[in-house]
């Protein structure tokens, strides 16, 4: 058995590797040097392979040579599924930084041999920066013995990773009903990182988690962090933000409304708002076209994110009043979420996505009564959990973030009014509040307004 590759004896230089996943790599960046090897393990269709690819692709982007290892699919079948998560891993073929190798199922400890030595011709003909098994439970599996397969798995994966100067991403099945690798005793003891992808049903939805559980070289801080798989991002973790509060205010924003401008204005980026109110009072074409009017005063990129509405109504409305005003509809975008089809995780992944891409100076977040509604009786705890983690997420962009919340009880929005910086309420039907009342403060600087909901109903988003 081949128990070592020597390729070079040079001192290992510095070179950081991604794990090509935003959270992660905010938060661990420096873990992956050369030398390290991390094991990515989690039941069948948990996301190992599209976590290994991720990881391999964004590093041969950048050129560092990626060799990917698979003891499971075709070339073919891998290259068709990455291009559909918007992973183009043609173009790195074609450069010569990607290089696809599926290997037969080894039956045998000598057909071990002639494989980890293909391998080793392989990586020394190569010279790729990533190697990535996918997965190494065939192989950890076709050996009995547990000393043999440590001994394997600490000299010839850990030299291999050593003498490339890169990092191997070793794939490591968790068979159904069972919670462990099977040979974990090896697998978790060679590895300086130890990522478990998990899934289940949860809600009637399907909500992905990934456990860190071990980072040789860095302080473990969010240990479980929910995920979501989907294209052209692949991977989309929800790390809580490292700082929550803006360093300073970029920009300043005027409500529109006299009255509400003196006395708490002006809104500010980072900030989140509260308008909560009856329904009727707060129509999503209302409050659509205040949006807009408050974006071309200030200049401001628009994105209008909303959990109700039909689309073509929300976008007709956009666009018919986006060219009354004037605005460019680069500045400006609408995104609907059907609540009812995504999990929060996946809800809170689609708003980060997009405000990401589009870093809009003003976000208006509307309907989002809607996850209360569904989730806050079967699943008490679970709103205000995603509302936590999505309103720190927010704040991160340094957005104005406008949320637009129904009631019918002043109750129903105790949490987010302990969240606000600003909040608006309107006193119409709705219990707690008094009746025919406008009150507005802002939190930060302990300013209260509150005035006749009559006086000012001509200014400020309402029907
Ligand atoms: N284009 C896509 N958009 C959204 N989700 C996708 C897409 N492609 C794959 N997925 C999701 O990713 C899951 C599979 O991920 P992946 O193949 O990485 O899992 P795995 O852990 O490697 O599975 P296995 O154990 O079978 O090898 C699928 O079940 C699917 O839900
Ligand atoms: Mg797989």
């Amino acid at each position: 058995m081949i128990l070592a590759v020597s390729l070079s004896s040079s001192n290992i230089h510095e070179t950081i590797f991604r794990f090509g996943i935003d959270g992660l790599d905010e938060y661990y960046y420096g873990v992956l040097t050369p030398g390290t090897i991390i094991t990515v393990a989690g039941h069948p269709g948990s996301g190992k392979t599209t976590f290994a690819s991720q990881l391999c692709y964004s590093n041969a982007t950048e050129g560092k040579k990626c060799l990917y290892i698979s003891t499971q699919e075709p070339e073919e079948k891998f290259m068709k599924h990455m291009a559909r998560l918007g992973f183009n891993f043609e173009v790195l073929l074609a450069s010569d930084t990607f290089r696809f190798v599926r290997f037969p199922l080894i039956s045998s400890e000598e057909a071990l041999d002639s494989l980890l030595e293909s391998i080793t011709n392989l990586v020394v003909e190569f010279k790729p920066k990533i190697i990535v098994i996918d997965s190494v439970t065939p192989i950890t599996k076709a050996i009995q013995s547990d000393i043999k397969r440590r001994a394997m798995l600490q000299n010839f994966f850990y030299n291999i990773a050593f003498d490339i100067k890169g990092a191997i991403v070793l794939v490591a099945e968790i068979p159904l009903g069972k919670e462990y690798i099977e040979e974990a005793g090896d697998v978790e003891f060679v590895a300086d990182g130890i990522i478990i992808l998990k899934h289940s049903i949860e809600y009637g939805l399907l909500s992905r988690r990934m456990e860190i559980r071990k980072l040789r070289g860095a302080p473990i801080e969010v240990s479980e962090v929910p995920f979501t798989i989907q294209a052209p991002e692949g991977i989309v973790v929800m790390m809580p933000p490292k700082s929550l509060k803006p360093k300073y205010y970029l920009k300043y924003f005027r409500t529109l409304c006299q009255e509400l401008d003196e006395r708490i204005g002006p809104l500010r980026s980072g900030e989140l708002v509260l308008i909560a109110g009856p329904p009727h009072r707060l129509l999503l074409g209302s409050i659509i076209k205040w949006a807009l009017r408050v974006a071309r005063e200030s200049n401001a990129k628009l994105a209008i994110i909303t959990y109700k509405g039909v689309e073509e109504e929300v976008k007709e409305i956009t666009e018919t009043f986006s060219k009354t005003l004037s605005l460019s509809s680069d500045n400006i975008n609408v995104a609907i979420l059907n609540a009812a089809i995504l999990s929060p995780e996946a809800l809170l992944s689609s708003e980060i996505n997009i405000i990401s891409k589009i870093k809009p100076d003003i976000i208006i977040h509307y309907g989002t009564e809607t996850l209360r509604i569904l989730y806050a009786k079967t699943y008490p705890g679970l709103f205000e959990k995603y509302k936590l983690i999505g309103k720190s997420l927010l704040r991160k962009y340094n957005a104005l973030t406008i949320e637009i919340q129904s009631i019918t009880d002043i109750s129903e929005v105790s949490a987010d009014l302990n969240l606000a910086d600003t909040v608006i309420l309107l006193g119409e039907n709705v219990k707690g509040l008094p009746e025919g009342k406008l009150i507005a403060y802002k939190a930060i600087e302990d300013k209260r307004y509150i005035d006749s909901l009559e006086k000012i109903e001509k200014c400020i988003p309402i029907s």
